[in-house]
């Protein structure tokens, strides 16, 4: 099967009608999807690891076992109603990468790892990358919990995963490098016509939570003046984030509430209670947390003239990732040797690469993607352009392990 058909299967493991793909973390079709990645790596060839959240190592081993090797590697789940194209071209991809290498018949230095994340995108636990996060040491995962209360632990007990969750994280010098392959996510490759983005740095995420408690009542006898309108002050804070986000000037700060839940959620019925989830990011963190703080003044500004409570949970506010000189260089080489043109740029996408940063040296190359639509069914990335990427992670591949 080629790679653009395994792509196209891999789609096809969804809880939304397709084109849409929902794939979360230890759902039902998030397991059969890993059978069938595992099932590909199998049949090349590679040895797998599972460890005790689910994250997934497939190797093919190099000449000398003993050396720390190469790792590449993406994500298989999918937010809802996302494209086919998110995370796994970096997975099946660089299964792509490995089995061109083995189609040469040489056989690498170091080893080449494969890693499939068990959950970069921020579904089940309301946090992006967990699996990428423990394998750095950088979470507790005591302290992972779904809106029901359900923790880690009883998620990847129930989807078949045990052991102990202490030992997920990766020892020291694990890998000798670390390099993703992904979809832009943005309209920049597409539109200056290079078929290749090599990453110097990725955008600083952060994001918190918010309850905001007023008073509920009836929507036609509850005057104006007596109301306590959760809602209302959501929706305050809200164009507070967005006014934070544009004050900073910069292009490169974002900021966005994508989870807003009301109750009672009756249309004659004034909303008590609200739950806002806001993501904020920039490349420069202190621009970031200026954001963050500008949503803290109005927070307090808007409960205190509102008459409502605003309970604050900081989810994630990570630093910035700065690419490896070892990997961009790799990348480089690679692309000239394929005789494709490639420009640097930054990741405003958060990846697992961002954690991976933390404990091997790492980068991240990019392909287009139409339109720079990510996060949407209509997500597409051409043939041509994935198999340039495969090509292209295959010799930079090549390189880092004969290092
Ligand atoms: C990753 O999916 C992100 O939200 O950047
Ligand atoms: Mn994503
Ligand atoms: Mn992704």
């Amino acid at each position: 099967m080629s790679l653009q058909s395994e792509l196209e299967t891999l789609a096809t493991f969804t809880d939304a009608p397709p084109p849409a793909v929902t794939r979360v973390v230890y759902s039902a079709t998030d397991l059969r999807a890993r059978e069938y990645v595992k099932g590909l790596c199998t049949a090349a060839g590679l040895a797998i690891r599972e460890d005790a959240a689910g994250n997934i190592f497939a190797r093919w081993q190099g000449a000398d076992p003993a050396l720390p090797a190469v790792a590449t590697g993406s994500h298989i789940d999918a937010i809802p109603n996302a494209g086919g194209y998110d995370g796994t071209v970096g997975v099946l991809g660089g299964l792509e990468a490995i089995r061109i290498l083995q189609r040469t018949g040489a056989r690498p230095r170091r080893s080449i790892e494969l890693v499939i994340f068990c959950a970069e995108e921020p579904t089940r636990f309301g946090i992006g990358c967990f699996g990428s996060r423990l394998l750095a040491g950088l979470l507790d995962p005591a302290t992972l919990r779904d809106p029901d209360g359900r923790t880690l632990d009883d998620w990847r007990t129930a989807a078949g995963f045990h052991g102990d969750l202490a030992h997920v994280r990766l020892p020291a010098g694990r890998y000798s490098a670390f390099v993703e392959l992904h979809i832009e996510q943005g309209p920049l490759l597409e539109q200056s016509g290079v078929p290749l983005g090599i990453v110097t740095a990725i955008a600083a995420p952060a994001s918190l939570r918010l309850w905001i408690e007023g008073e509920g009542g009836h929507a036609g006898a509850v005057l104006m003046p007596q109301r306590r309108d959760a809602f209302c002050a959501a929706a305050e804070i809200v164009l507070a984030e967005e006014a934070g986000a544009k004050a900073t000037g910069a292009i490169d700060t974002v900021a966005t509430a994508g989870i807003c839940e009301v109750f009672p959620g009756a249309i004659n019925s004034i909303p008590s209670r609200v739950k806002l989830e806001l993501d904020v990011r920039d490349i420069d963190e202190g621009r970031r947390d200026a954001v963050l703080a500008a949503i803290d003044r109005a927070c307090e500004e808007v409960a205190a003239r509102r008459g409502v409570t605003v309970r604050k949970e900081l989810i994630n506010r990570d630093a910035p990732a700065h690419c490896a000189p070892l990997v961009i260089d790799a990348l480089t080489s690679a692309a000239e040797r394929c005789g494709l043109a490639y420009r640097k740029m930054v990741s405003r996408a958060y990846h697992d690469s961002l954690f991976m940063s933390r404990i091997a040296p790492t980068a991240m190359l990019f392909i287009p993607c139409r339109g720079g639509v990510s996060h949407r069914p209509d997500e597409f990335a051409t043939p041509e352009a994935i198999a340039s990427g495969a090509r292209v992670l295959s010799e930079t591949l090549a390189l880092l392990s004969d290092l």
